[in-house]
């Protein structure tokens, strides 16, 4: 007997549409079928308006698809799925509060009392290089220490699945690999599943184990990429031959689908 063992997250031939008030409404998804394994840094590549904050939604349970199932852990997404962290382009920082009660508010949100977890928030905090900034306010900080801060919130309660959509997209050049360096070790040390929506194709191919190229809208899966690049991977690895011709892989992929003229 062949025994297969169930993916971590199973996108099995989704459709999303969005009604409209008259006509057939947007198709935004359509057949999308997708398996990411555990511990996972999967990328999902392609032009604006092709689905992918949409497949991030509907992997969240915040969304429902029109069609197919999308099934965690084995069990299909029915509800808010509460299990993991979320990361936007924007950080979404509270002003009026400081780096830790930020951090602290996922347990807040949850309903958990905070106290009992001011040491494990500190620690992650320390983690990113923020040590001595727990009492400082978002405003005090620049936008990439902002968005470590997110990164901080979105893992503080230890999920095993992590969204991140664009999140380094408002970021300085500089910054960026910087915070693309931090993700890696992050996502090493904790071995956290990560689904990652990005415009870079260069940061994908970096950042991942696979990069998922989508078409324009409706959105479906054009390639798949496995990244055969050894981990842990410094800033150095984008000097290579194999790095450049998974980055004009993809570049040859969206001119053949007309996204790149
Ligand atoms: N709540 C909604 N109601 C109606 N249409 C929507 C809604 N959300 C998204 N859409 C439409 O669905 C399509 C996909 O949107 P989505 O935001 O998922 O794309 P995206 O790939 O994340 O784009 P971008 O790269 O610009 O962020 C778009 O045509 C968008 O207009
Ligand atoms: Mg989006």
């Amino acid at each position: 007997m062949t025994q297969t063992s169930e993916p971590f997250i199973r996108i099995d031939q989704v459709e999303k549409r969005y009604p409209a008030r008259r006509g057939e409404g947007t198709l935004a998804l359509d057949e999308l079928t997708l398996s990411i394994d555990s511990g996972e840094f999967v990328s999902l590549l392609g032009p604006s308006g092709c689905g992918k904050s949409t497949l991030l939604s509907m992997v969240a349970g915040l969304t429902r698809p029109t069609r197919g199932d999308i099934a965690i852990g084995g069990r299909p997404i029915q509800a808010p799925y509460t299990e993991l962290g979320m990361v936007f382009q924007s950080d979404l920082l509270l002003d009026w509060r400081t780096v830790i009660d930020n951090v602290l508010l996922q347990f807040e949100m949850r309903g958990i009392d905070p106290r009992g977890h001011r040491e494990q928030a500190r620690a992650l905090i320390a983690s990113v290089g923020l040590a001595g900034f727990e009492a400082k306010h978002p405003w005090e900080l620049s936008g990439g220490m902002r968005q470590r801060v997110a990164i901080c919130r979105a893992l503080v309660h230890d999920p095993a699945l992590l969204l991140m959509d664009e999140p380094f997209g408002a970021l300085d050049a500089l910054t960026r690999e910087q915070i693309q360096l931090d993700l890696q070790r992050i996502w090493q040390s904790r071995r956290k599943t990560v689904l990652f929506v990005t415009h870079s194709i260069a940061e994908a191919v970096f950042l991942s184990d696979r990069v998922v190229v989508m078409t324009p809208r409706p959105g479906r899966i054009h390639a798949v990429l496995d990244i055969a690049l050894p981990r842990p991977r410094d800033l150095a690895v984008r000097e290579s031959a194999q790095f450049s011709a998974y980055v004009r892989e993809v570049g040859h992929i969206f001119q053949a689908l007309g996204v790149l003229k």
